[in-house]
């Protein structure tokens, strides 16, 4: 992306590490001249980026507001407690605890509250499309709890809810998990809690995916039937990178807020509390409504026009901002088509896919819908794809569609200075 000198000479950063600067501005190159279509990703306001980049990143505030470990607190305790009362009015929680530094972060706190080593754990089953902290034999989830993975109908892509009962009654699991990093449609986070309370069990919904869209009215909202919500602030939520508890009932406010600090975490980062703060009352604005459904009108567009161009999309479609395919009808597997489509400027994700070994291809609409792209977009994006796949076009020639067409949508319009987004 041109560089505008008088910005340039602006930035601290540029002036005084030049070296670094050029790699900040290559990245905003990146992301502003490619489609940004994985499905975790998203454009985060100026607004947001400026409380990231702000002085509060300077203080240490271990503890929580008016009980820390630190003095100089009292103004980072304010922002604290704005963000928390902000996620607590957003989803209708009773008890919300903003300062897991990330998703996992977030879900190894919700363990650590509710569990002890070795307890059985009911979960999507990875290669069905569960996060590696829901068992995984190199994370810290599948090593420390015995994790029982439930799975998706092969044909329909759908959880198998007779297999999630069955192994639930045979195996009396501590804790019930339900989300995932790929699953398209909403969970029926009813029955999840039905099964749980039939067998005792702890319901812990792994919403980092789906909470940007029950932020913004376009998908159930888990608080009512979960023990406890974990679920990242970055995604579709369009906040900063990090993480956040959720409870619709103060019971376990006091263990949840434990777990975190001093648990598991040191200091919080209340830059990014601060953040935080401001991308909940971003989501809190009709705008955002209307851009959670959009970017769920988008997707429907886009899976749709991928199923016309001859991709197999999982489960028939989308009820989310995420879609997965298999591109094998084209003639190629997910990890090279995932390859060919990065050479061309649209970057996605490899996945697991509910039958057979063979990998897809995930896709999301939060970050192109953000640059305000539409129904129209979708079905260019989709043509333009399934040309790459097929070879039928120079992979040249779509890289210069795809830099015409993100040219038409900027991330941060009319900013491109580090830092300086929208
Ligand atoms: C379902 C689920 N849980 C947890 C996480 C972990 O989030 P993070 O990468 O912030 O640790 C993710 C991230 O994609 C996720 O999709």
């Amino acid at each position: 992306m041109p560089v505008s000198p008088t910005l340039v000479e602006a930035d601290p950063l540029r002036r005084q590490d030049p070296e670094l600067a050029e790699i900040l501005l290559g990245e905003l190159a990146r992301q502003s001249t490619s489609l940004q279509l994985i499905a975790a990703e998203n454009f985060s306001s100026r607004a947001v980026l400026a409380a990231l980049g702000s002085p509060l990143a300077n203080k240490y505030a271990e503890g929580y507001p008016g009980a820390r470990h630190h003095g100089g607190c009292e103004i980072v305790d304010v922002a604290e407690r704005l963000a928390v009362d902000r996620a607590k009015a957003l989803f209708g929680a009773a008890h919300a605890n903003v300062q897991s530094h990330s998703g996992s972060s977030a879900v190894l706190a919700a363990y650590a509250a509710l569990l002890r080593p070795g307890d059985t754990v009911l979960a999507l089953g990875l290669p069905h499309g569960g996060h590696l902290t829901h068992g995984s034999p190199a994370n810290f989830s599948g090593r420390w709890f015995d994790f029982v993975g439930y799975g998706v109908d092969p044909e329909s892509g759908l959880v198998d809810h007779d297999q999630v009962r069955a192994l639930a009654r045979g195996r009396r699991p501590k804790a019930i998990v339900c989300g995932s990093i790929a699953y398209p449609r909403h969970i029926d986070y009813a029955f999840f809690r039905e099964v749980a309370d039939e067998v005792g069990a702890y319901l812990i919904a792994d919403a980092a995916h789906p909470i940007g869209l029950v932020a913004g009215g376009a998908a159930p909202n888990p608080v009512p039937y979960a023990d406890v919500v974990c679920a990242t602030t970055h995604k579709v939520l369009r906040g900063p990178r990090g993480g956040m508890l959720l409870c619709g009932s103060p019971e376990l406010a006091e263990r949840l807020d434990r777990a975190v600090f001093p648990f598991t975490q040191g200091g919080a980062q209340m830059n990014t509390i601060a953040a935080k703060a401001v991308a909940f009352g971003e989501a809190a604005t009709p705008a955002f409504a209307v851009y959670a459904h959009q970017v769920v009108a988008n997707a429907r567009v886009l899976a749709a026009a991928l199923a016309e161009q001859g991709l197999a999309v999982t489960t028939g479609g989308t009820d989310t901002h995420l879609i997965t395919a298999d591109p094998a009808p084209l003639g190629v597997d997910g990890r090279t088509a995932r390859g060919r489509l990065a050479a061309a400027g649209l970057v996605l994700d490899s996945c697991a896919l509910p039958h057979g070994d063979a990998r897809g291809l995930r896709l999301g609409t939060a970050a192109v819908t953000t640059q305000g792209m539409g129904a129209a977009e979708m079905e260019r994006i989709a043509v333009l794809l399934a040309e790459v796949l097929r070879g039928a076009q120079d992979r040249g020639r779509v890289r210069e569609e795809v830099r015409e067409l993100t040219g038409g949508f900027p991330p941060y319009p009319g900013g491109d200075g580090v830092g300086a987004a929208s």
